[in-house]
């Protein structure tokens, strides 16, 4: 893979730095629900703040606003920031998604974020798939690096492009199927084996669009309704009782998925494998993460809701690498090239 540039050979002592940070953070009533993105992006501050930056304006996109929108301010997200790191050189500017010249890469608004600062720092790994003026259109206009979790998030992703020690398993789940195909077909092809759970195994049901074969749940837990209080059973994946809907793998699949998992020795997992936020459809994803955090291997896990679970269920340290991205993650694993990586320069050392 292609090396950008990284900050941590730039001479920054004296500078203003543009810091591109991925602060996309969930908001509950106007608070930050969880800081995981905001916390991964504190070693690269605290790096160009210990070499003497003069100062570092950090800019994000909160949410996908379609203009400027009290709902969407990134002063929760700034607060936070402040509280875990409180430095008078750092700077939070607006939601950059507030001007509608950001999503349209539009170089008048690159200009004035640019303005004043001498380099830009693009560390915004889970908006590197968004070829947008605060992550391409400033690259362009100022000497661009790449921050130390986008070249992490690289690296860690990117071992599962090379060669990887075998059985390389491949763990999906989840609804946005549509989303997950491109992924399927490049890393899968390379896989040992794909196990895949929840909506996306119903997809794969009765036709696998894919050029192999992948190993399907047996069983599932079957509810009356959506909801989380609806009546539930045991089912054969493939006779649910009519009307009904499948909303969790079953017992026998959980034991299988895991006991497939735990016997591998390089992991991609992304997508839970049922309605995990309600108690009675978490079984299955909980089972998936436990063998998950179980394997003596590489383990990686991507997409909003795995990395939710994972946390959830405490297990965030048992796993090789995190990823901060969802569709950057998908991206860069279906072997497509980022655009906010491909806009930094490439490491010349
Ligand atoms: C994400 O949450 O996946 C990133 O922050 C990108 O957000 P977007 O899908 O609204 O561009
Ligand atoms: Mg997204």
């Amino acid at each position: 893979m292609r090396q950008a540039r990284s900050v941590r050979g730039a001479d920054v002592a004296g500078k203003h730095v543009l810091v591109r940070a991925d602060l996309n953070v969930p908001l509950e009533e106007g608070r930050v629900a969880d800081d995981t993105r905001i916390r991964a992006s504190l070693p690269t501050l605290e790096l160009l703040l210990e070499r003497g930056a003069a100062s570092v304006a950090v800019c994000s996109h909160l949410g996908r606003p379609k203009g400027p929108d009290p709902a969407f301010a990134i002063a929760p997200v700034a607060a936070r920031l402040r509280e875990l790191l409180a430095d008078e050189r750092i700077e939070v500017l607006e939601n950059t998604r507030f001007d509608p010249g950001e999503t349209a890469n539009d170089l008048g608004f690159a200009r004035e974020l640019a303005e004043g600062c001498d380099l830009f720092v693009n560390d915004a790994f889970g908006s590197a798939h968004r070829a947008h003026a605060s992550t391409v259109g400033v690259a362009e206009l100022l000497p661009a690096y790449a921050g130390l979790l986008l070249l992490d998030e690289l690296e860690h992703l990117g071992q599962l492009l090379g060669a990887v020690e075998r059985p390389f398993l491949l763990v999906t789940g989840g609804a946005k199927v549509a989303d997950k195909l491109g992924v399927l077909e490049n890393l899968g092809g390379r896989a040992d084996e794909v196990l895949v759970g929840g909506k996306m195994a119903e997809e794969l049901r009765d036709e696998n669009p894919l050029s192999f074969p992948v190993v399907l749940p047996t069983d599932v837990v079957a509810a009356s309704e959506f909801a989380a209080d609806a009546e539930t059973r045991t089912a054969p994946f493939d006779e649910l009782p009519d009307g009904w809907l499948g909303l969790d793998i079953g017992p026998a699949s959980r034991e299988d998925f895991a006991r497939r998992i735990r016997a591998a020795k390089t992991v991609f997992w992304n997508g839970p494998m049922g309605v995990f936020e309600w108690a009675p459809f978490a079984g299955g994803t909980k089972a998936v993460a436990e063998a998950v955090a179980a394997v003596d291997g590489y383990t990686v896990v991507g997409g909003g809701d795995s990395v939710r679970a994972v946390n959830e269920l405490g297990l965030d340290d048992r796993v090789s690498w995190v990823s901060t991205g969802g569709g950057a993650s998908l991206e860069l694993l279906e072997g497509k090239e980022l655009p906010g990586v491909a806009a930094i320069p490439e490491n010349q050392g």
